[in-house]
């Protein structure tokens, strides 16, 4: 008998692949989900989704591709795995990605077939949409200029491509690298960890999807989750899978906080609470000792603990919402009423 037996699961729950059949439409990928489909409905341009480690990105980027009807937009999403890719490259992918099936070596020639494939869409009144996930590991100055270049390609109405980035919230910095850039960002979304009400909802979506019809997780042991995981999703993933497994261990079919706050000293997780009472009772040369496990020249020397895992995950994302540009009281108050409809599934 495994585990997923013991618990009468089909599958498992909390697997960390951001898998689109688990879902959770939370608030908070909500609320960011309705107004990055409002940027790209209405062609802004350039719409950013930051968000701390393991908040959802990507499953959003992904959710959001879904989202898109064919009808209506032409639209990729690019994934960027390393930090040494090209312009060029990504100039041939995008042309790629817009159905462009010979992009030529030839960089005016390439540009000049994206600006032909783009007004041919234009022309069929289809929207082209580019997502880029891990968009802060697009580094240079050179790579920013080719973005500006594609967005100054524009219609008399309307953006002839749209791109959103999701991404660390760095990215910011990358844009800085071209400052018109930066300043052609027209929506700007942090992507917030769930809340208390988010995370116990998300546990029950994912271990209902599984097949589970009991109830596996007693109220404190959601608390200590929500507590220990601040709300991260890829947290809440690593805590529940692991508790699912120390259930099994020790046999019980309802897993309580104790078993939580096993399962997290493992994994060398602590909450804030417990952190601070540690750090006011810490001695200076423990202190210290924090500081270096942190650098990286260190880290390098001693690999890092869980814990340094932990630490990064420490800061609690806020939502803020910028709209770069200054916009009129009009303008805002269309945009404010758009969302509402959005939000209401208008
Ligand atoms: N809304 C959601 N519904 C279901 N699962 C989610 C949701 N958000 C996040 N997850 C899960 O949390 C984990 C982390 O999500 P994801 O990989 O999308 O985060 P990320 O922000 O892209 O992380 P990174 O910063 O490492 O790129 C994944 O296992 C994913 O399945
Ligand atoms: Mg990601």
């Amino acid at each position: 008998m495994n585990y997923l037996d013991f618990y009468k699961l089909n599958e498992e729950p909390f697997s960390s692949a951001p898998d689109i059949k688990f879902y959770y439409n939370s608030a908070q990928h909500s609320k960011a989900l309705v107004r990055l489909m409002y940027a790209v409905d209405s062609m802004k341009g350039l719409a950013l989704l930051i968000g701390d480690i393991g908040t959802g990105k990507t499953t959003l980027a992904r959710r959001m591709l879904d989202s898109l009807p064919e009808e209506e937009y032409e639209s990729a999403l690019l994934v960027i795995i390393h930090s040494g890719i090209t312009a060029d490259w990504l100039l041939k992918k995008i042309a790629m990605q817009l159905g462009i099936s010979e992009p030529s070596e030839n960089k005016i020639t390439l540009l000049s077939q994206l600006y032909g494939r783009l007004s041919e869409l234009y022309e069929q009144r289809k929207k082209a949409v580019v997502l880029i996930d891990e968009a802060q590991m697009l580094k240079t100055r050179e790579m920013m200029e080719e973005f500006r270049g594609l967005l100054n390609l524009e219609a008399t109405d309307r953006k002839l491509i749209t791109f959103v980035f999701f991404g660390l919230p760095e990215i910011e910095d990358n844009l800085m690298l071209d400052g018109p850039l930066a300043q052609r960002v027209a929506l700007k979304y942090r992507l917030e960890s769930f809340n208390y009400e988010s995370t116990e909802a998300y546990i029950k979506h994912r271990l209902g999807l599984a097949g589970s019809k009991d109830e596996i997780f007693a109220p404190d042991a959601i608390e200590k989750i929500h507590r220990y995981s601040k709300g991260i999703p890829r947290m809440i993933n690593i805590i529940t899978s692991n508790a699912l497994f120390e259930g099994f261990l020790v046999k019980a079919k309802l897993i309580d906080g104790r078993i939580i706050d096993g399962v997290t000293a493992d994994l060398g997780i602590t909450d804030l609470q417990t952190e601070k009472k540690e750090m006011g009772e810490a001695t200076a040369a423990e202190e210290q000792e924090i500081i270096i496990e942190q650098h990286p020249a260190a880290q390098e020397l001693n690999p890092p603990k869980q814990k340094t895992v932990a630490s990064a995950q420490r800061i609690t994302p806020k939502i803020t919402e910028v709209k770069a540009k200054p916009q009129k009281k009009e303008e805002l108050d269309e945009i404010d009423s758009i969302l509402d409809k959005l939000e209401k599934g208008g």
